[in-house]
């Protein structure tokens, strides 16, 4: 395919050469003349690894050139893709001032094209971006999006230092898209490359770069803190990471992993205390530790407000206890969420099967005793009376007989702090305590956009 590709630093540089590499030709357009002299002379723009020889090689065989003429690039490709830098400005936000400016050149070029063009955002982007970046180019066109041409995203995952060899074995190829043909034609250009081709909504391909990347630094920074608080107790943290990351099942899984509702139980709370204390007792500052607490609080209080929405409702909960399978009250985000709206004078009625408040014991009991002393008074036995009961049912456990019961819940307002059963999703009063765009009003702007308007 012919092949345009915008901005030629790192991630369009490595592009130009491994795309070509893989049998395409293409064209790199940059603002830089010094760039594009390097490019036609069969040089790369950027020490990293391999890329000399494949940019060498590359411009021996006549498959990659480079222009600062935008027009005449987006002319002779049928794929335009933009990897422009997108810095931070120094409030922080994104500033896109150099990717709108592609978009307005890509724009008045189609003027002058009838072939329908596919345009492919590589850089790192903020949900909504793109979107933005279609009117542009409509504007800039007075054409039409995804009748004269279609906006994808196509995030980069290569790491610099590695970057060649990121390319070819990527952990995955993402496209977002709102257009099946623009898609499956961007995903014919990676069908040489390893690693699922996955196609999914754009805003979802916008946002993945930012949860990858948040991901890596958390994961950094949670290390450095454990290896601080170990090397403060003269344990080897190498010994105790390298340890952590053979656990496949709960440390290093998809385990934990799914948005919901706050962590709770006699393990967790506890635990994650002892370490900090210890750490305190150290003199080790472990901010990104300490602040796991304060998420786990502002999960409940988010499941009080949703609640609140509904007042003077009769409420009822499908279980109370921290998970599904067990009766231990103890630290159960759902116990703090009852205690609350009793205070506030709800009308409340819970299921739970594996709670027999006569048979809870210890400190199981005196956690429950000291919250809720009334619970068997709020407790139902029966689901389908507590269904047909409630007006609201807030769905606190992934109990299998919830899950039975789904179809029954239609004329229910539905509060789900598991994802129960992706069918429920549908119901016009359903609300994800994290997946729902009931829950906030939707976010329809493009950070960074007003600083590029400045
Ligand atoms: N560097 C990485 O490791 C990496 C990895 C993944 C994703 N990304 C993302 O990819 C994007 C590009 O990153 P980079 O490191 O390659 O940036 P970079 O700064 O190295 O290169 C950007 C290039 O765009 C050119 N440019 C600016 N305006 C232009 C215009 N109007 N027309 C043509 N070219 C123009 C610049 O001259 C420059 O050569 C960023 O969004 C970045 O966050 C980077």
């Amino acid at each position: 395919m012919n092949i345009s590709i915008f901005g030629l630093g790192y991630v369009g540089c490595v592009s130009l050469g491994c795309l070509a590499n893989n049998g395409h030709r293409v064209i790199g357009v940059d603002v830089s003349q010094n760039k594009v002299d390097l490019i036609n002379n069969g040089k790369p723009t950027i020490i990293e690894k391999d890329i000399d020889i494949i940019i060498a090689e590359q411009h021996k065989l006549g498959t990659i050139s480079a222009t600062t003429n935008a027009m005449d690039a987006v002319l002779n490709s049928e794929i335009c893709i933009i990897a422009v830098g997108t810095p931070s400005t120094p409030q922080g936000h994104l500033n896109l001032k150099y990717i709108f400016q592609v978009a307005e050149n890509i724009g008045k070029a189609l003027r002058n094209k009838e072939e329908f063009q596919v345009v492919a955002i590589r850089s790192t982007v903020l949900p909504g971006t793109c979107d933005k970046v279609a009117a542009i180019i409509e504007e800039a066109s007075g054409k039409k999006r995804n009748v004269a041409f279609a906006i994808v995203d196509n995030p980069e995952f290569l790491r610099e230092g590695t970057a060649v060899e990121d390319y070819y074995n990527p952990p995955l190829t993402l496209i977002g898209s709102d257009n099946k043909e623009a898609a499956e034609k961007l995903g014919q250009l990676y069908s040489k490359l390893p690693g699922e081709i996955i196609t999914t909504d754009l805003k979802v391909a916008e946002v993945m770069k930012y949860v990858n990347n948040t991901f890596h630094a958390l994961k950094i920074s949670f290390g450095n803190e454990v290896g601080n608080v170990c090397s403060a107790l003269g344990i080897d943290s190498h010994q105790v990471m390298d340890i952590f990351c053979k656990d496949k099942q709960l440390n290093i899984s998809n385990y934990y992993f799914k948005p919901g509702f706050a962590y709770g139980g006699s393990c967790l709370p506890k635990d994650l205390k002892g370490f900090q204390t210890l750490a305190h007792d150290l003199y080790v500052k472990t901010p990104v530790i300490d602040g796991i607490g304060a998420t786990n609080e502002i999960q409940i209080e988010r499941a009080i407000d949703i609640i609140q929405r509904y007042p003077n409702k009769k409420l009822g909960f499908l279980g109370l206890s921290f998970k599904a399978g067990t009766d231990d009250l103890r630290n159960s985000p759902a116990v703090r969420v009852v205690e609350a709206l009793l205070g506030k004078g709800a009308n409340i009625n819970i299921y739970d099967k594996n709670i027999n408040t006569t048979m809870l014991t210890g400190t199981n009991r005196d956690y429950i005793d000291a919250r809720i002393p009334h619970l068997s008074k709020l407790l139902v036995s029966d689901l389908n009376s507590l269904v047909q009961d409630s007006e609201v049912l807030i769905i606190n456990t992934k109990e299998e007989e919830f899950k039975a019961l789904a179809s029954e819940f239609s004329d229910k307002i539905i509060i789900d702090f598991v994802r129960l059963d992706e069918s429920l999703l549908n119901n016009e009063n359903y609300i994800g305590i994290n997946w729902s765009s009931v829950v906030e009003d939707q976010q329809n702007f493009v950070s960074g956009e007003d600083t590029v308007l400045n």
